[in-house]
């Protein structure tokens, strides 16, 4: 099955109007990529950044979004509120929401429901800790945060979603997850999908991320079942993330 490859930015709380603009800039001279681009700026720059890459080769995600759809809710943001600044994509599950701000297998199974219902892509990211992994908990972990979505919005939701393993101890470390340790978890996360829907595994994109890097990510994207990166850090700098993008082909 030939799955296009996704290179997303998770810019996280970084960015200011200027340092944005200057960013964009160096991105938007990239040129084309048989790879789908995307970048998840904070949202008080969703609308500058929509504006700018409007009809461009550049795909716009989020980084979050409620639980709830309307309401009483201050400080949230539905939805329902991020098509009128033409979102892709949202990022949900990141291992920063779920260790920082407390969001459970539950609450982040809610956050993909009401995604979908809104038409947006979610981008379902699970992963382990170092002390998961050292204690061989790393399938387990991944499978009950798949396993909880399954039972929330149902497998064939899966081929529109995108999952991103990321290994909480290669985030923001500079140690990334090795070719062959990304390939293992992600031909098992395909191999669990396959359990419920064989065809539906094979069409999920699954992307890797943690410390990518340009001089380290060609062997990632050579991998059968790495079907591209959330890159972090890197994503903040036009150039190194341009030959991210060019690494994945
Ligand atoms: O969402 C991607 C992010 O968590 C990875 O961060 O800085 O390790 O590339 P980084």
């Amino acid at each position: 099955m030939i799955r296009q490859k996704i290179v997303a930015g998770n810019w996280k709380m970084n960015g200011s109007k200027e340092s944005i603009f200057s960013l964009l800039s160096g991105l938007l001279e990239m040129g084309d990529s048989n790879s789908e681009v995307v970048i998840a700026p904070s949202f008080p720059y969703l609308s500058q950044v929509n504006a700018l890459v409007d009809g461009g080769c550049l795909v716009l995600a989020a980084q979050n979004i409620s639980d709830e759809v309307k309401g009483a809710y201050t400080g949230e943001v539905s939805a329902s509120m991020l098509g009128d600044f033409g979102v892709k994509y949202v990022l949900l599950g990141h291992s920063e929401r779920r260790a920082i701000y407390r969001e459970t297998d539950s609450v982040v199974a809610a956050k993909v429901k009401v995604a979908l219902e809104f038409g947006l892509t979610p981008m379902l990211c699970i992963g382990e800790t170092l002390e998961e992994r050292e204690s061989n908990q790393t399938l387990s972990v991944c499978e009950r945060q798949i396993q909880v979505v399954i039972d929330a919005v149902g497998i064939e939701a899966f081929e529109n979603m995108v999952v991103a393993y990321e290994p909480v101890w290669a985030i923001g470390t500079g140690l990334s997850a090795s070719a062959e340790q990304a390939q293992e978890v992600h031909q098992s996360i395909r191999a669990f999908l396959a359990k419920s829907s064989e065809s539906v595994s094979q069409k999920v994109q699954i992307l890797y991320g943690g410390s990518v890097k340009a001089s380290t990510c060609s062997a990632l994207f050579q991998m059968p079942d790495v079907d591209g990166a959330l890159v972090g850090g890197a994503s903040l700098d036009a150039k190194e993330f341009i030959a991210i993008v060019k690494a994945a082909g």
